[in-house]
Parts: C-alpha cells; sequence; structure tokens
C-alpha cells in the first residue's frame, strides 16, 4: 500500500481538521494509507520519526473533524529554510515510501512544500490562514471563521458602545493583511478602519474622522485596527502626549490599542466639551481557536479531497484555490508569485467621513 502525508504548519487555522479528515477519507476510498507528521516540519528533521510520523487511522481523522485548532498541532520550524534540513526531509520521506505531502498553511508553509517538491517529493498546498493573505485564491481556511469571531464581538462592543456613549477601538489579527479588519469592519457598519496595505495613517487624522463622527451625534464609534496597521502608523511619540495630558506612561511607549482609545479621549470631545470615554479590546487568539464555519468546513472537505486526488494521480507542486465558488488547483511557482488585490473601494467608503 502507497503512503502519503499530511501536515499542518505556521499559524493553526479553523477548519484543519476538517481537510485531514476529508485527505483520510479520500485516502482511504481509494486505498492509501496516511500519515501525519506532527507539529509542522519539525516533523521531518528526522529527530524522532518513529514519534513524528503518525499512522493516521480514519477512526481517528473522522473523530477531529469539527474540532478546533489542529490535532497534528503546528509550528513555526525555522530550520527547514535551510537546503540541507530540506535535503534530508526528502530523503526520510523517501525512506518512508512517503509518495506525496500534503501541506496545510500559509505562504511561509508553501514555500516549505515548493522546497520538497524541488527535491522530488510531489506535494499538494491547502491554503490554512485565517489572515487570507494567500493572492491566489479568494478563499483560505479559517478566515471566515475569525471574520465571524470578530463581527460577533464587534456587535456586542457596539452594544454596551451604545448604551455608555463611548467609542472603541478594536484590534484583529492580520499582521501583513487587512482583510480581516476590512470584512468585520463591512460586516458590521464600523465607522473607521485601519489596514497595513492602505495609507500612513496619522493618529490626529483618526481623532478628526471621530470628532466628525461625534459631531454628527454618533457616540459609539468602531475603529477597527488590523494589527499590523500599528506599525504603518506615522511616528507619534504616545508617551510623551499622554504624560502631557495627565495619563502616567512610561517613556518610549509604542501606540497599541490600548493607548490609542487614551490619545482619543483626549483628542476629542463630546458635545458638552467633555472627553469621550473611548474603550479598547483585543480580539487575539479566539479568532484562531474558534470552531469552523461551515463555509471554511466545507471549503476544507473539498480541498483536502482534490489534494489526496492529484497525488492519487502522480500529480504534485500544486496548491488548491476557491474563486467564485469553485475550487481550483494552480501550480505552486505561479501561485506564489501572484499579488493580493486590496478592496480600496469598501475601504474608501468605510472611511469617507
Ligand atoms: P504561514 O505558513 O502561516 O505563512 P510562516 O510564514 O510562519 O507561516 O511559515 C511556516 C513555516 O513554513 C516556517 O516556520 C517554516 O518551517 C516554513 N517556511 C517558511 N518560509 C520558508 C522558506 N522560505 N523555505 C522553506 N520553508 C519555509
Ligand atoms: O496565522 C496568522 C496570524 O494569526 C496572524 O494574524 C498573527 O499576526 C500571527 O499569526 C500570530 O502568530 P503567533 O501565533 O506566532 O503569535
Amino acid at each position: 500500500m502507497s503512503h502519503i502525508a499530511v501536515l499542518t504548519s505556521g499559524g493553526d487555522s479553523p477548519g484543519m481538521n476538517t481537510a485531514v479528515m476529508a485527505i483520510a477519507r479520500t485516502a482511504d476510498m481509494l486505498g492509501m494509507s496516511l500519515i501525519g507528521i506532527d507539529r509542522g516540519y519539525n516533523g521531518l528533521l528526522g529527530k524522532n520519526p518513529d514519534k513524528d510520523f503518525i499512522k493516521l487511522s480514519l477512526e481517528t481523522a473522522l473523530d477531529i473533524a469539527d474540532l478546533a485548532g489542529t490535532q497534528l498541532r503546528t509550528a513555526r520550524c525555522l530550520e527547514f529554510k535551510n537546503l540541507e534540513v530540506q535535503q534530508r526531509a526528502a530523503q526520510l520521506l523517501r525512506e518512508r515510501d512517503v509518495r506525496g505531502v500534503i501541506v496545510i498553511g500559509g505562504d511561509g508553509s508553501f514555500k516549505g512544500a515548493q522546497a520538497l517538491c524541488r527535491q522530488g517529493i510531489p506535494c499538494i498546498g491547502i491554503p490554512g490562514t485565517i489572515d487570507n493573505d494567500l493572492p491566489y485564491t479568494s478563499m483560505t481556511l479559517g478566515f471566515d471563521t475569525a471574520v465571524n469571531v470578530c463581527v460577533d464581538a464587534v456587535r456586542s462592543i457596539r452594544a454596551t458602545s451604545r448604551s455608555h456613549d463611548r467609542p472603541h477601538v478594536v484590534e484583529v489579527m492580520g499582521r501583513h493583511c487587512g482583510d480581516i479588519a476590512l470584512e468585520t469592519a463591512t460586516a458590521t457598519g464600523a465607522e473607521i478602519v485601519l489596514c497595513p496595505e492602505a495609507k500612513r495613517w496619522h493618529i490626529e487624522e483618526v481623532a478628526n474622522r471621530l470628532q466628525r463622527h461625534i459631531d454628527r451625534g454618533d457616540y459609539r464609534s468602531t475603529i477597527v485596527v488590523a494589527e499590523g496597521a500599528w506599525d504603518w502608523m506615522a511616528p507619534f511619540d504616545v508617551s510623551a502626549y499622554l504624560n502631557a495630558h495627565g495619563v502616567s506612561v512610561f517613556p518610549g511607549e509604542e501606540i497599541n490599542a490600548h493607548r490609542m482609545a487614551q490619545v482619543l479621549s483626549c483628542m476629542c470631545h463630546m458635545p458638552d466639551g467633555s472627553s469621550p470615554e473611548a474603550r479598547h479590546t483585543v480580539i487575539g487568539y479566539t479568532q484562531r481557536g474558534a470552531r469552523p464555519t461551515a463555509r471554511d468546513a466545507a471549503f476544507a472537505f473539498e480541498a483536502g479531497v482534490r489534494a489526496v486526488d492529484l497525488l492519487n494521480r502522480g500529480i504534485g507542486n500544486r496548491v488548491i484555490g476557491r474563486k467564485a465558488g469553485r475550487v481550483f488547483d494552480e501550480d505552486i511557482d505561479k501561485a506564489l508569485r501572484a499579488r493580493r488585490p486590496f478592496n480600496r473601494v469598501m475601504y474608501n467608503v468605510i472611511n469617507a467621513l
């Protein structure tokens, strides 16, 4: 019986387990045996292959399908960028009769898969990242789930913000990609959104916008910020500004959701001249650890089936994607060269005031 392997790598994303389940079912149907590699590329370093190569039975895989996280565990394995390490990993896979590897992860993980392909191991990539930062596909596993977590949170925040007439700064994930922030803002009617792809904001500009909303009678504006946008703010001495306004802060503080809320409180004013009581929430890892939505799970399943089918037909060096409701596969090198579009129209509409 021939073996194929699957690993999950990079940040975990809702839907990874569903994809593994679909891979196990398809492999079983086609008479292939499936090995799960423990903790991403770490499991290919050859340190303890008997432990790191886990034989996945169909029963085990069926049990994990709708669980959050990744049962195979994941890791960031920087050693895998090294050519010799990649060569040894390919050798290990050959010794263990693995005829192909399915890699579920983001663009970094796909580069690892690309490297294995160059060493003669056919690999198929399944896009697993909440950030949605893979340009060749309009959907990645976990993005829909992460957005739904953020939308639920922002709706709750807006309800209490309205009760108290308070603006609120909400930080969502997305180190280089503002899609979670943008989609959350469009789905909730948030008043301001900051993304790393867009222009460099000065905090005074954010305050001016917030003030315009207050002047129009909207006292509960939500400012959604992608975490990567903090690095993309125009320089501003938060500590000096807050200390000068009676908020005691250590020198050299960086801007973040908490500090932005404090600065906005100082820079803006309510109709009676008082300061708005701006608050902040960092949604954080609840976005990554949520159970997959039906949309993510369904894509995960179809992607898993397609990945095994490709390997079974002797095809490697491909990645799976979804566009216009259809699952497709594409050359891995071409996919990694694609440029990412940013929805500037939505961004401008939200920030129009
Ligand atoms: P993601 O896959 O979510 O983008 P990372 O960028 O952290 O996450 O990458 C995950 C892992 O993929 C890395 O820890 C490393 O093991 C592997 N990887 C990343 N870049 C490369 C590369 N250029 N060559 C080989 N492996 C890589
Ligand atoms: O997986 C993507 C992501 O969730 C980013 O949005 C975030 O910046 C990053 O991973 C966090 O990574 P870590 O788990 O290393 O803190």
